[in-house]
């Protein structure tokens, strides 16, 4: 069997049995590989790797440290929800790095989205790296891997995604999901008692809001695209079913508003709603008018510097999901 292949036995895991099963059989094969080494896991709170850092807690507890990198990027209450699930509940070694000023001051100026991608993703390995280097006697660094990452290795993440970690490190890796396909690992996710939020949150791009917040990014943009987003995955949340992707896009365009009888200029606030399989071909999602006009009143009464609020309603292609 090739170390990368999906054993052909392997049954998929579609109940809470299934996935206790699974996390039964993990545990001792985790602490068979890790002995009393220590692991080192870049958590980033979406499924994957939260998923590993709870399987990681049962199996070798204060031998994990994570690292949550805030890049000043992540949605509304992200880092929070982090902190509270990992340190407060699960009692996980956390180190949380609060990043926000070292990412923005090297965007500042940078239009081209691709660039955005490379100074991100540059600068989270480098902030890692060194946390990395702060801690002793790291041996092993675990991944949230999962099959398709393996079986779509020219795929959107690793197209986007750039880097790895410096070679002086040379950790020994540690991938228990490796096999598992998404709703696989939210089952698990599930069985592990993490929460709902977590385990069935909708897939967020690594350079998080700097793709949405589209050409030079500005703090009191970003900032404005931040609480606009949180209304609009919370009105958009309670459609049933949920679309794939949903959230908030501010460009980097101003147009006229009239507020007291004077014009001023401010930012418009970008919808997208939409549904997909394999995110290589996307429907816009409908949404009902009374719940835009919903999202359409709560950001203008609360985002300081919107004053327009307009729905995306393209297809992929010829649009991309995102805005960059
Ligand atoms: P596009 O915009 O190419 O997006 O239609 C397809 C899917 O990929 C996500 N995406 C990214 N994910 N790093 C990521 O990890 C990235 O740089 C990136 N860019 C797009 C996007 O959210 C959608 O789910």
């Amino acid at each position: 069997m090739s170390e990368n292949k999906r054993p052909e036995t392997m049954q998929r895991i579609t109940t809470p049995e299934l996935a206790q099963a699974f996390i039964d059989e993990q545990l001792p094969l985790l602490r068979e590989q890790i002995g009393d080494g220590k692991v080192l896991l870049a958590l980033s709170g979406g499924v994957d790797s939260s998923v590993v850092a709870a399987l990681l807690v049962k199996a070798v507890g204060h031998q994990l440290t994570c690292v949550h990198v805030n890049h000043g990027l992540l949605r509304k209450g992200e880092p929070e929800q982090v902190i509270r699930v990992f340190r407060d509940q699960m009692d996980t070694n956390l180190v949380y790095v609060d990043a926000t000023d070292r990412f923005l001051d090297k965007l500042a100026g940078v239009v081209e989205p691709e660039k955005k991608r490379k100074i991100i993703g540059k600068e989270f390995i480098d902030v890692f790296a060194e946390e990395a280097k702060k801690l002793d006697g790291i041996h092993f660094l675990a991944q949230g891997t999962i099959y398709p990452d393996i079986l779509e290795s020219d795929g959107v993440k690793a197209h986007h995604n750039v880097g790895g970690l410096p070679e002086e490190l040379n950790f020994e890796l540690v991938e228990p999901v490796k096999f598992l396909y998404k709703d696989e690992v939210r089952v698990v996710g599930k069985a592990l008692g993490l929460p709902d939020e977590m385990v069935y949150r909708q897939p967020f791009p690594g350079p998080g809001l700097g793709v949405r917040c589209t050409g030079a990014i500005t703090r009191d943009r970003l900032e404005a695209l931040r609480e606009a987003d949180a209304v609009v995955r919370e009105e958009i949340g309670k459609l049933d079913p949920v679309p794939w992707q949903y959230f908030a896009v501010i460009p980097d365009i101003q147009s006229t508003g009239i507020k007291d009888n004077k014009r001023y200029m401010g930012w418009p606030v970008i919808i997208r709603a939409i549904s997909t399989v394999d995110a290589v071909t996307a429907k816009s999602v409908e949404i009902p008018f009374d719940m835009l006009c919903r999202i359409r009143d709560r950001i203008i009464a609360t985002v300081p510097g919107v004053n327009r609020v307009l729905w995306d309603l393209s297809d992929k292609p010829v649009s991309t999901i995102e805005w960059e």
